[in-house]
C-alpha cells in the first residue's frame, strides 16, 4: 500500500470510539482562544487570520501539510513569537507578549518538533528544570544554600524520579541525557513538561521518527496525561494516532482554517483528504 493509500486508510477508519473518557462540563472560558490570530514572516502568511477555541480536558489535534503553520502556532500560543495581529487568552485572560516561562508558571507547558534537551545535564536534571519553573527564579541561586531549600530541591528530584517512572523512562534515572537513544529523549521532553503540573500541554510531533510500537506507546502516554485531566493539544503527522485519540481536530493549511469537528467529520472532508493526502503522493 502506498504511503497516501495508508494514510488515507487511517482517516476514512477511525478506531470506532475515543478510549479517553468526556471531561466533565466546565463552566467559564475555553482553556485557550484563538482569535483572528495572524503571524508574518517577511511575506509569508504563516498563520492567517486563525480563529479557534479548545475546551477543557480534552485531546485536540492540529494537522495540516508540512509548512501548514502548525509550529508557529504553538510559538504563538507560548509566548515564543509575538502576533503580527490578534490574540490568545489562555483561560480567559490575554497572553500575547508574555514569556514562555511566564506562560509556562501559569500551567501552560510544551514539547518541541526538534527535541531541546539540555545534553550538558543529566536526564533527571532535565526534568527537574521544568519543576523549577513552579519556584520563584530569585530563589534558584540560593536553592543550594539553605537546607530548607535543599530539601525542597530533593523533593523536586523524587518528584522527577517519579515522573520518569511514570513516561516509562525508570532505567534512565541515573543517565546521562546525551546517552540517551531518541525515543526516550521523546519521553524525556514529555516528562519536564509535564514536571512543571501544566493544565495545558502541547505537543509538538511527540511520535516524530518513532517505530510503530513506539508511536504506540507515546499514544498511551498521551492518553494516561489527559486521562489526568490535562488538556492536550496534539500536532502530529501519524494519522492513525489521530484519528484514534483525538476529540476534536483543527487541520490547516496554508496558515488557515480548512476544517474542524470530530475525526469522522475532518476524514469526511474532501478538503482535508485533497490539501493533506495531496503531499503524500
Ligand atoms: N522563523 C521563521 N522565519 C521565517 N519563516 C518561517 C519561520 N518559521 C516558520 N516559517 C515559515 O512559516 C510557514 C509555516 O511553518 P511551520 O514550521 O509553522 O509549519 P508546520 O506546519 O509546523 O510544518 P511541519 O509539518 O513541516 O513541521 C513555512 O512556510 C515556514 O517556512
Ligand atoms: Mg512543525
Amino acid at each position: 500500500m502506498s504511503t497516501a493509500a495508508r494514510a488515507r486508510a487511517a482517516m476514512t477508519e477511525p478506531d470506532a470510539a475515543s478510549p479517553v473518557p468526556p471531561a466533565a462540563a466546565h463552566a467559564g472560558p475555553p482553556i485557550l482562544a484563538v482569535e483572528a490570530l495572524s503571524k508574518e514572516f517577511g511575506g509569508v502568511h504563516a498563520i492567517e487570520d486563525l480563529s479557534f477555541t479548545v475546551s477543557r480536558g480534552r485531546i485536540h489535534s492540529i494537522i495540516g501539510p508540512n509548512g501548514a503553520g502548525k509550529t508557529t502556532l504553538f510559538n504563538l500560543v507560548t509566548g515564543v513569537y509575538t502576533p503580527s495581529a490578534g490574540r490568545v487568552l489562555f483561560d480567559g485572560q490575554p497572553v500575547s507578549g508574555l514569556a514562555p516561562y511566564k506562560l509556562a508558571a501559569r500551567g501552560m507547558s510544551r514539547t518541541f518538533q526538534n527535541l531541546q534537551i539540555f545534553f550538558n545535564m543529566s536526564a533527571i536534571e532535565n526534568v527537574m528544570v521544568g519543576r523549577h519553573l513552579h519556584l520563584d527564579r530569585r530563589l534558584l541561586p540560593a536553592l543550594f544554600r539553605f537546607p530548607s531549600l535543599v530539601r525542597k530541591d530533593r523533593e523536586a528530584k523524587e518528584r522527577a524520579a517519579e515522573l520518569m517512572r511514570e513516561v516509562g523512562l525508570g532505567r534512565y534515572i541515573d543517565a546521562e541525557s546525551a546517552a540517551m537513544p531518541y525515543g526516550a529523549l521523546k519521553r524525556l521532553e514529555i516528562a519536564r513538561a509535564l514536571a512543571a503540573e501544566p493544565v495545558l500541554l502541547l505537543l509538538d510531533e511527540p511520535a516524530a521518527g518513532l517505530n510503530a510500537t513506539e508511536s504506540r506507546e507515546i499514544d498511551e502516554l498521551i492518553k494516561l496525561v489527559a486521562g489526568r485531566g490535562v488538556t492536550i493539544i496534539l500536532v502530529e503527522h501519524d494519522m492513525k494516532m489521530v484519528m484514534g485519540i483525538s476529540d476534536h481536530i483543527l487541520a490547516l493549511n496554508y496558515g488557515r482554517k480548512l476544517a474542524e469537528g470530530t475525526p469522522a467529520e475532518v476524514a469526511a472532508n474532501p478538503d482535508v483528504v485533497a490539501a493533506y493526502l495531496g503531499t503524500l503522493d
